[in-house]
């Protein structure tokens, strides 16, 4: 049997990555195989991609082309194999993040963006979208005292503003897949409302 594709969402900062391990833990009791990976990234091609997706300045264009790039060889690679073989893969971030940050933040039409998507994608969606929602002003509290901004850590709250309401349309736009997840409470209350929602997949 096919496996499920899971993917995590939400602006930097907002607590994706801190409910990873938790995730798998709960996915491999009821006896799941877990594939987890990332975006950009997920590939070592993609890792390369990822590195210059995060650090140099370039065309919004350019980032989306290049994020596609990197989303082929992940698709090809990681993401079909597995779910072809019953896995079950956990992605932090995938296309929503493009219309996000390119398309909502940058401006790229979102047009592209959907010419891009079923180029690249065919018919692969996610089955489940967790979207990590926070106030920007919480964003940017969490990462200013997590790590090194990268070049998308280093914009304005403008940007983020713009992000959080990217996400918020898609997941008003797509609500059989997109569970909203208030991440603005103590770290234990977000768990236990992730652990509801894996729960019921
Ligand atoms: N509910 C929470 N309350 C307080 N702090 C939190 C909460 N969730 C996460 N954090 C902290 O916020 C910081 C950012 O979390 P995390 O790295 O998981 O975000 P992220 O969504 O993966 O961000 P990015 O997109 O930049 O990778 C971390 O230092 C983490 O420990
Ligand atoms: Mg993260």
């Amino acid at each position: 049997m096919r496996g499920k594709f899971i993917t995590l969402e939400g602006m930097d900062g907002a607590g994706k990555s801190t409910h990873i391990p938790d995730i798998i833990k709960l996915l491999e009791s009821k006896g799941v195989e877990v594939t987890s990976t990332r975006e950009p990234g997920g590939t070592a091609l993609g890792e390369q991609l990822r590195v210059l997706l995060l650090n140099e300045a370039m065309h919004p264009e350019t980032e989306t082309l290049l994020m596609f790039a990197a989303r082929r060889e992940h698709i090809a690679k990681v993401i079909e194999p597995a779910l072809a073989r019953g896995a079950w893969v956990l992605s932090d971030r995938f296309t929503d993040a493009t219309y996000a940050y390119q398309s909502g933040g940058r401006g790229v039409s979102a047009t592209k963006v959907i010419e891009l998507e079923s180029w690249v994608q065919a018919d692969l969606q996610p089955d489940l979208t967790l979207l990590f929602d926070v106030p920007v002003s919480v964003s940017v509290e969490r990462l200013a005292s997590a790590r090194a901004p990268d070049k998308f850590e280093r914009e304005s709250s403008e940007f983020f503003t713009k992000i959080r309401n990217a996400y918020l349309d898609r997941a008003k736009n797509n609500p059989n897949r997109f569970r909203i997840v208030n991440s603005n409470q103590a770290l234990d209350d977000v768990k236990l409302e992730v652990k509801k929602i894996i729960l019921t997949v």
